[in-house]
């Protein structure tokens, strides 16, 4: 099974990059293979692969208008890829053979395996953050509305919003509106979850929180893919980082490989960047 999968590995653009590739004997969970995604003459994705193992946390990092959103997108088909293949486990959709597409139910299901927290959150402003976090629960998966209730109540303990329930989203702050969002996201108990710049909207003072929750998931086993600009976060939380430039994968390596030695010349100018950033606001804080 694994052999398999190792050899099934086409030469892509993204393929073969990084020491790590093939070193974990485990079939991955989630297999993304040559993905493409084009807008008329725009490619914004231009045949990206890569692997998550189960547990796994997975960072995107790359320049503004590199596909880092659009691949999120494509992987839960809230875009739907012009070609590449997509494999959760042991379900495999191929978009490159338009006829092999699976019906719009298949496609429903497949998405509802995972769940993506967004930039902006987009919770419903005329409704509490535990109905926020229920909605879901209770009109897509018909579940009982006391279970829901109850569910979603330790879900909210679980992002620190123990005593908020009650509230609307104008008496939340962005950090806690976005905390909302992630319970939202785990109430639909995904096997991935995607993270698209989750703390960018966010006032600097309550990045932290956020991203506190995160460090939490991926200590609990969580399977993520983490689209952001937190170096410290990726060097901290990252099994992985991959650098994409220009809708391909460019480097692929554990954080320290990829952030401390980069490879490439592109992934060095861009950390450069943040490296200068990260230096400025230390001195910052140690001034
Ligand atoms: N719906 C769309 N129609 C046309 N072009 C699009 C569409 N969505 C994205 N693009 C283009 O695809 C490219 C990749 O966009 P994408 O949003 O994936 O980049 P990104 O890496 O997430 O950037 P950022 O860091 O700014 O969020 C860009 O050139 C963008 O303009
Ligand atoms: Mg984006």
């Amino acid at each position: 099974m694994t052999a398999e999968d190792r050899s099934a590995g086409p030469p892509g653009p993204g393929a073969g990059v990084g020491p790590a590739a093939g070193a974990d004997p485990r079939r991955p969970m989630l297999a993304v293979r040559r993905l493409v995604k084009s807008y008329g003459d725009v490619e914004a994705v231009r045949g990206v692969s890569f692997d998550v193992h189960s547990g796994e946390v997975v960072v995107i990092i790359g320049p503004s208008g590199c596909g880092k959103s659009t691949t999120l997108r494509c992987i839960n088909l809230l875009e739907e890829p012009t070609g590449g293949t997509l494999r959760l486990d042991d379900r495999e959709l191929d978009f490159s053979a338009r006829r092999t597409l699976p019906s719009g139910r298949d496609l429903a299901r497949f998405r509802a395996r995972f769940g993506m927290v967004f930039q902006q959150f987009d919770l419903f402003a005329h409704k509490t953050a535990i109905e926020n976090v229920m909605i879901g629960q209770t009109v897509v998966r018909k579940v009982p509305r006391q279970r829901a209730h109850r569910e979603s109540r330790d879900l909210l303990r679980r992002v620190g919003l123990e005593g908020m329930e009650d509230r609307r989203p104008r008496e939340l702050s962005g950090g806690q509106q976005q905390r909302v969002a992630i319970a939202r996201a785990l109430a639909m108990s995904p096997e991935v979850l995607l993270f698209d710049e989750v703390t960018s909207a966010l006032d600097p003072e309550l990045v932290g929180e956020v991203l506190e929750v995160m460090k939490d998931l991926a200590r609990e086993g969580a399977t993520m893919v983490v689209v952001t600009h937190e170096m410290a976060f990726a060097r901290d939380v990252a099994d992985r980082v991959i650098f994409m430039d220009q809708g391909q994968v460019v480097e692929e390596g554990t954080a320290t490989e990829l952030m401390e030695s980069p490879g490439n010349p592109r992934t060095r100018t861009f950390l450069a960047r943040y490296h200068r950033g990260t230096q400025e606001s230390a001195g910052r804080e140690g001034g």
